[in-house]
Order: C-alpha cells, then structure tokens, then sequence
C-alpha cells in the first residue's frame, strides 16, 4: 500500500500542492485527474522521487520513502513525451534501463514484455520509424522491464487517438491486472480516468477535490467543481458514459 501524507509542494510564492492526503491500494489502478496546472505532474514526480516535497510524508508498504532517492524506491514513469533515445533502435531503448543491472532481469522477462507489447516485430526499428502506439509501447516496456514496484504514467494517452488510444488503454489495464502492478495514471480527460481506473484522485489546484471510484465520482461529486468538471464531459460524451453508468446519464 501507498500512502501519501499531507504533501505539500510550492514553486516559488506558488503553491501547487495543498495537504495531499491519500491510499493507494495494492494493485489498484489510480488517476490523477484534474485540469492543466492542477499540480498531477508535480504529485507524480514527487511519488516517483524526482521531485522534492517540502512537507509531508510518503510511506510505501510501511516503509518510509520521503527522503529516500529515487532508484531506491524502485518505481518508474513513462514520461509524457515518453522520452525515448532516437539514436537507439527499439529493443536498446527496451534495455536501456537495465545496462547497470546486470542479471537481475533475465532475457526471458524481457522476451515476455516484448511479447505481451507485440513489440517483436518492431525492435530493430529507430524510434523515428515507429508510429506514436508504437512509441508508447515501447516506452512501457521499457518502464515494466525494471520490474517496478508502483507504474507511473503522465498523460499515456493524450498524445493517441481512435483506435490506438483504446487499444493502449486496455493494455494499461492488462498489465496492472496480469502483473499485479499498481499503477497511478495523469489524465486531463474525465472519460479516460472513468474508464481505466479503480479509483480517481481529482485535483482542484493543487488540493483533492474528491477521491473515490468512477460510480463514486459520476453519483456523488463531492463539490461543484467536481460535478462540473465531470458532468460537462459526460454530456459530451454522453454516449460512452452511458454505456458505464447506465440511463441515469441518458
Ligand atoms: N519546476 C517548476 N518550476 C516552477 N513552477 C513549476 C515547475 N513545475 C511545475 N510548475 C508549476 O506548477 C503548477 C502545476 O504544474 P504541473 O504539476 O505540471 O500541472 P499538471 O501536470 O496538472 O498540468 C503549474 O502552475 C506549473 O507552471
Ligand atoms: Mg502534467
């Protein structure tokens, strides 16, 4: 389990985390959803350990991280330009990770991510040749190869459309299921987080608006920015949140 304990962050005179509070279950999928600036970039980056906080806590299996250094903790991100090398082809980019870690992840483990991402066909490929899903898939294997103990992902989707992004989002959820991963996932986009995750964290500049599962959020928004921010997408997207939540949003 993870818990995150009255984490505040300031930039300057801005404050841009206000007294974080939350736990995250094991195996959970979690969004961190909330409008542009809100702060889940920052809140990511400080799970992850690249960012300092200035108060709070971050306690992982009972374990208290908040001055631990980032390789220590042992979770990892895919970043949201995914950050890969383009002068290294698609199975080095896979590998990268691993160069100082000799031996502790076998050939095998990474055959099978390379499997499991349909990565096979694309590995002596550069990253400029590769189309964006193709990107994005290599950016998670390259993440999941590390064997991280919570999987970090800034905006996976933001940069996908049709066909890929619903693709891409099924297998974030296979992955967080088949290996038992918990996984925490920045989305600006209301459908995206009530249809990939067990549980929504929204942030209202900086502060939570409200935790709970999608049901949670969709029938009882804690507040009116809630209600807003949701309710307006469902009522554009009506059709896709129907399908979720039944004819209460008809
Ligand atoms: N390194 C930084 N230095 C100064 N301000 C920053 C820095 N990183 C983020 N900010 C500011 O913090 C706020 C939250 O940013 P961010 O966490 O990236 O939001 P989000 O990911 O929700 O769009 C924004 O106002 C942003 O400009
Ligand atoms: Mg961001």
């Amino acid at each position: 389990m993870l818990k995150l304990e009255h984490i505040r962050k300031q930039f300057e005179d801005k404050v841009v985390l206000d007294d974080i509070n939350v736990e995250i279950g094991a195996g959970e999928i979690v969004s961190l959803l909330g409008p542009s600036g809100s702060g889940k970039t920052t809140l990511l980056n400080i799970i992850l350990g690249l960012t300092r906080m200035d108060q709070g806590r971050i306690m992982f299996q009972g374990q208290d991280l908040s001055n631990m250094p980032m390789k220590k903790r042992g979770f990892n991100i895919v970043f949201q330009d995914y950050a890969l090398f383009p002068n290294l082809n698609a199975y080095d980019n896979i590998v990268y990770g691993l160069r100082n870690k000799k031996g502790s992840v076998s050939q095998q483990e990474v055959q099978e991510y390379i499997d499991f991402l349909e990565l096979q066909p694309h590995l002596n490929k550069r990253i400029g040749e590769l189309s964006g899903g193709q990107k994005q898939r290599v950016a998670l294997a390259r993440t999941l190869v590390t064997k991280p103990r919570i999987l970090l992902l800034d905006e996976p989707l933001s940069a996908l459309d049709g066909v890929i992004k619903e693709s891409i989002k099924q297998r974030i959820q296979s992955i967080a299921r088949e290996f038992k991963l918990t996984t925490i996932i920045v989305t600006h986009d209301p459908e995206e987080a009530l249809t990939l995750s067990d549980k929504i964290l929204i942030i209202d500049q900086g502060q939570i608006a409200q935790f709970g599962t999608p049901q949670e959020i969709v029938h009882h928004p804690s507040n009116d920015f809630v209600k807003q921010f949701i309710i307006q997408q469902l009522h554009i997207k009506r059709q896709n949140i129907y399908n979720l939540f039944g004819e209460q949003y008809a």
